[in-house]
């Protein structure tokens, strides 16, 4: 655990579709039967200017959107979570568990837009310095059945198709690729969960991997 701060941060990441919000409710009940208080929370977004910028990010426009531009308003949106959400629970002693982090930024614009991951990584050295999540379940599965799930999921009625949903298959198996290389660089704090299964047996290995994570701590 971070030696400065109380709190655990955790992040759930994965390409759309893999099941992240799914499993966030389930996340909480665990780690609040593990006796912590938990704040959970997402990026884009997470404070009133964040949901502002994510509105920004999702929404279609002619034109679409500078790759740089869409990478720098998403760290403006994390710059005001970090300062004005994460870092405060964290030190409050509180458990953070947020549906996205800047492993999300690697993946999408460093891979997914081919800015590079090394482009990322100075925005998170600006604005993090050292801090990183403590652990990062990463949601894997094949792009095919993420996007099958996104299509039924707005069929539903579960929202429209937004800006990134509209991306083709091989923008996802570069994001799918970024996250399995950040999962490699990072296997200290990394877990893999295969999100390809039902519900019950991805939930059963988050499970897994929380309490195996929790009694090393
Ligand atoms: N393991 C699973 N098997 C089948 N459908 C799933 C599974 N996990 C999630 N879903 C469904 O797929 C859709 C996308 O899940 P969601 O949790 O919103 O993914 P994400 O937040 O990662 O984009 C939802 O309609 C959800 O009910
Ligand atoms: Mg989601």
């Amino acid at each position: 655990m971070n030696q400065q701060r109380q709190g655990c941060l955790i992040t759930v990441e994965g390409i759309e579709g893999a099941g992240k919000s799914s499993h966030i409710e389930h996340l909480r009940e665990r780690l609040t039967e593990a006796g912590k208080s938990v704040v959970v929370t997402r990026e884009p977004g997470g404070t009133t200017l964040g949901e502002e910028i994510r509105g920004l990010l999702l929404s279609h426009r002619e034109g679409g959107m500078d790759a740089d531009a869409e990478l720098l308003l998403i760290f403006a949106a994390r710059a005001e979570h970090l300062e004005r959400v994460i870092r405060p629970a964290l030190a409050a002693g509180q458990w953070v568990v947020c549906d996205r982090f800047t492993e999300a930024s690697y993946a999408y614009q460093g891979a997914g837009r081919g800015m590079g991951m090394d482009r990322v990584g100075v925005l998170e050295e600006w604005l993090q310095g050292a801090f990183r999540p403590d652990l990062t379940l990463l949601f894997d599965l094949p792009v095919e059945i993420g996007m099958g799930r996104i299509a039924k999921r707005a069929d539903q009625g579960g929202g429209d198709i937004d800006r990134f949903e509209q991306e083709h298959l091989s923008f996802w198996e570069r994001v799918r690729g970024g996250y399995l290389e950040l999962a490699r660089r990072h296997p200290d704090r990394f877990r893999l969960i295969d999100a390809a299964p039902p519900i019950e047996a991805v939930r059963a290995q988050v499970d897994e991997a929380v309490t195996a994570w929790l009694k090393d701590l």
